[in-house]
């Protein structure tokens, strides 16, 4: 069975509850808005693309629980419903652009009948050009991998992170669908361990050979020749190049580049802000516990001092090629991205 993470069924969202995974594949069933910006928060859904067309749905319910009976009305419900729903995750960029695309629906449309079933019909849309998008990003970054290549990857950036094929991983899908012998080294990812509990589930879910390790070997499989090549996801790249992906994928970059390994990303354009500066981004600030604890049991003293900061930025220079759905960037970044916005 092909791994769906949201879609919209009978005026409803309906998710694979990631917080269960791996030991329940169960899948919960939302029909207010408020509900879709706890399951994001709580991480229920997460992965850039999949939280982007999460909101774009979560806006969707919106429309259809409002009782407006005037444009206006319609409209202003709906920007506070997008406030809630963008505050959930601030740093990748996707869950924005998702937001902002249905707004721009409802905005053009004249009147409440007309936003209700455009803003669904536009949500829907996005959900299947997700798979099409990562499709598309697969194909032309198997390409970068060879027969035997064992290829690390860090958190979760697959089927679960996007509606399905992933991103990361779907490049990996692609290389084994084009006949090549990959295998996967997944990091667990502490402290959510996306890795372990997302990644492992997937891999081994759709039958690709994946072998787990703590986040602490990564530096030992690069100098024991475990690990020819590396891909990850982005929540964020700027135009420059800078990648925002999940905490740990700085150190990671940085190791490979003493290693000269490849160090991929991929990710679609909507990943992509062309606008701010590395200041201007907000990097996600998470619970202590998530660090304090590992599941029930409690690691740490009580009252410690916690730094738990969801994302970190990997500087251009440790990149070797961003794929996108419209080609694979290269050095100098804001050349070659600018490229493949131009090709759009
Ligand atoms: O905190 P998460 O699980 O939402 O973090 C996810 C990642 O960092 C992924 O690598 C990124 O969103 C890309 S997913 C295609």
């Amino acid at each position: 069975m092909v791994l769906r993470t949201v879609e919209w069924k009978d005026n409803s969202v309906v998710m694979i509850d990631q917080t269960k995974l791996p030991n329940t594949l169960e899948y919960v069933t939302y029909t207010d808005y408020n509900q879709v910006a706890d399951a994001i928060r709580n991480l229920v859904i997460r992965g850039a693309p999949a939280i982007g067309v999460s909101g774009a749905f979560g806006l969707a319910l919106a429309a259809l629980q409002s009782d407006a009976t005037e444009k206006d009305e319609l409209i202003s419900f709906l920007e506070n419903s997008k406030k809630i729903l963008f505050e959930t995750r601030p740093t990748a960029v996707n869950l924005a652009w998702g937001l902002n695309k249905i707004m721009q629906v409802a905005n053009q449309a004249i009147t409440v009948d007309e936003i209700r079933i455009n803003v669904v019909e536009t949500a829907k849309k996005m959900a299947e050009e997700d798979i099409q998008i990562n499709m598309a990003m697969g194909k032309n970054g198997s390409e970068l991998f060879d027969d035997n290549d064992t290829i690390m990857t860090h958190c979760n950036a697959g089927a679960l992170a996007t509606v399905g094929y992933g991103t990361a991983l779907g490049v990996i899908r692609a290389a084994k669908d084009s006949g090549k012998n990959v295998k996967v080294i997944a990091t667990e990812t502490r402290p959510v361990q996306q890795g372990s509990r997302l990644t492992a589930f997937e891999l081994k879910h759709d039958g690709i050979n994946v072998s787990l390790i703590p986040d602490t070997a990564v530096g030992y499989t690069m100098a024991n020749g475990l690990v020819n090549k590396i891909i990850v996801g982005a929540d964020r790249i700027l135009r420059t190049g800078h990648v925002y992906n999940k905490i740990g994928t700085y150190q990671i970059a940085t190791m490979a580049k003493h290693h000269d390994i490849p160090f991929y990303v991929a990710a679609p354009l909507s990943t992509f802000d062309m606008k701010s500066n590395p200041e201007d981004v907000i990097i996600e600030q998470r619970k202590a516990s998530e660090v304090t604890g590992i599941g029930d049991k409690k690691t740490a003293p009580d009252g410690i001092d916690v730094i738990n900061p969801a994302f970190d930025m990997t500087p251009p220079g440790l990149i070797s090629g961003i794929i996108t759905e419209n080609g694979i960037a290269k050095p100098p970044y804001e050349e070659s991205i600018k490229k493949l916005f131009e090709a759009n």
